[in-house]
């Protein structure tokens, strides 16, 4: 049990930011740099299966590129809730947020790198539709994944060009 202990900030840049299922004590926009968001991940438990897996996002490695989410201020023990939600892959790592007022923090971030299991990797964003358009999985259809990121999106202001393509190509097919 890690109640006791001190707060830590969550840097969320995908289903964290419109799927928010744990308490926390405080939220603001906060943006990472050097990395991107990517639908490289496969699921296997929430968007699809392990037969047809869904994909989901990861975030990769992009120097000068800069990623924005939300962040949670969150009692530790809201970790034990996630590691368990997010179980297909995900592992942690700390880096430094900057909020909207230029004042930074380091935050914890999940990513699902190459080494697991359940990664897919590139490939062409129309393909990365066709994809999304047929997964499902216990969650939910794999495409709900995508509106509900893109809108929560842009009510952040946040017009991610990778993440848009691939809204487009869906909607407009
Ligand atoms: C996120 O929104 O930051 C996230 C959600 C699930 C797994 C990894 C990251």
């Amino acid at each position: 049990d890690l109640s006791g202990l001190e707060a830590v900030w969550l840097f969320g840049y995908g289903s964290l930011i419109y799927k928010v299922d744990f308490p926390y004590l405080e939220r603001a926009p906060a943006s990472i740099e050097g990395w991107s968001r990517r639908f490289w991940q496969g699921s296997h438990d929430h968007r699809g299966t392990p037969e047809a897996p869904g994909r989901v996002l990861t975030l990769i490695e992009t120097p000068g590129e800069v990623c924005t989410g939300m962040a949670y201020k969150v009692s530790p023990d809201v970790f034990e809730h996630l590691d368990h939600r997010e179980k297909n892959g995900y592992l942690r790592f700390t880096t430094a947020m900057t909020f909207r007022d230029g004042s930074q923090h380091e935050g914890l971030v999940y990513i699902a790198t190459e080494e697991n299991e359940a990664f897919l990797g590139e490939a062409p964003e129309s393909e990365i539709a066709q994809h999304i358009a047929c997964a499902s999985g216990p969650s939910g259809p794999n495409t709900e994944y995508l509106v509900k990121l893109q809108l929560a999106l842009q009510q952040l202001g946040v017009n991610d060009p990778h993440v848009t393509q691939i809204y487009n190509a869906l909607v407009n097919d």
